[in-house]
């Protein structure tokens, strides 16, 4: 095998075994000198957008080279298991726990036929970064717990009139002109909060955060881990409400937090999104499309849909923005785009490279 010397985005990428890597919504994590990355592993056809496998996970020294290191979190053979086979598992990210040396893995899991009405996380647990993995919990977070960020006066839970006026709407997860921006959240405050596209961010002081889509996809929130990232804290924020933002992935650079989203079209790539604000818990804002030109497809996220943020151990201020170029009709063949992040005036960009490496981030 010839070793990968550079990132080809949106190329066929082949593992230790000549294998293309089978990945994808993916997140990494460096841990004693070595990347490794977790990712949804898809089968062929439509079929693959279900999860038949499991979560997939490689390592590497380098990020050009990765070796296969197996199914880190197995699909269930049992069909009362919530990862049963043939459910929807998407985007898990693992983060190391330093007080309980446990691996964490959070993801979007649906129940078998269920569509994507369950919007369920799951939590599964090793004591090794490889796995085995073991499913904990498979909820929806935030149960009995107002957000931080809404006037109390919107700290009720839906009056019948109010849960009348919205049951039969159409809210499949796309921009609505109907979407009850101010709503869901209180319908949902008994049972759990809809959480659908995420990632986890572990900030410096160890605080580690589960961003996700919630209420219909229309709003994102921001939710803090507890200090075994096993569940929520019960602190949490709504940020931009009704602006559908999904494929959250966050970075800090010099103190400000920045999030890459994307807009909700489905499997089909859509512009991004770049969101900033100063606090984590603060107020964010939109700062409009990060792609830069010239380049295929500015207009589309070079045509995929971010799923992390990889910081490169190592090199100061070097983030690469690691993206899903989906093909639902043959879900295995889904390509990665991977591309460095530039900073221009301290704000975050990506623009296209066919080819690239990480003597990049020397200039
Ligand atoms: C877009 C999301 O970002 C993906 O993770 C996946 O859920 C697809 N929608 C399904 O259509």
């Amino acid at each position: 095998m010839t070793a990968n010397k550079s990132f080809l985005p949106g190329q066929l990428w082949p593992d230790n075994n000549g294998v293309h890597i089978n990945a994808h919504g993916g997140g990494v994590l460096f841990h004693n000198g070595v990347y490794y990355w977790f990712g949804e592993h898809k089968i062929e056809g439509e079929a693959g957008n279900a999860a038949h496998v499991g979560v997939h996970v490689y390592s590497s020294r380098d990020l050009y080279n990765w070796q296969d290191e197996g199914i880190a979190l197995a699909v269930s053979d049992d069909s009362k298991s919530p990862i049963t086979r043939g459910c929807i598992l998407e985007r898990p990210k693992v983060v190391f726990n330093s007080r309980t040396k446990k691996f964490v893995m959070w993801f979007h899991l649906e129940p078998k036929d269920v569509g994507y009405a369950g919007s369920l996380s799951g939590v599964a647990v090793a004591d090794n970064v490889t796995g085995p993995f073991q499913l904990i919990n498979a909820f929806r977070p935030n149960t009995g717990v107002w957000p931080l960020n809404v006037p109390d006066a919107d700290k009720r839970e839906l009056s019948a009139a109010e849960l009348g006026g919205i049951s039969g709407m159409d809210l499949n997860g796309g921009p609505r002109p109907w979407y009850p921006k101010q709503l869901l959240f209180r319908r949902d405050f008994a049972g759990g909060q809809m959480a659908r596209d995420m990632t986890l961010f572990v900030d410096d002081d160890g605080s580690a955060y589960h961003i996700y889509s919630s209420e219909a996809n229309g709003t994102l929130h921001i939710s803090r881990l507890s200090d075994d990232y096993l569940s929520p804290a019960g602190k949490f924020i709504r940020v931009l409400p009704g602006r559908f933002n999904e494929a959250p992935a966050m970075l800090k650079f010099r103190g400000r937090y920045f999030l890459f989203t994307s807009d909700c079209t489905g499997w089909a790539p859509n512009p991004a999104r770049l969101l900033t604000a100063d606090t984590i818990f603060g107020n964010w804002e939109e700062l409009g499309n990060p792609c830069l030109g010239p380049g295929v497809e500015i207009t589309n996220t070079f045509i995929s849909q971010s799923t992390f943020v990889l910081p490169v151990h190592g090199k100061a201020d070097a983030f690469i923005f690691m993206a899903d170029r989906w093909n639902p009709a043959n879900a295995i063949d889904g390509r990665y785009v991977w591309l460095p992040v530039e900073f221009r005036h301290d704000v975050p960009t990506i623009s296209w490279h066919d080819e690239w490496n990480l003597s990049f981030f020397d200039k």
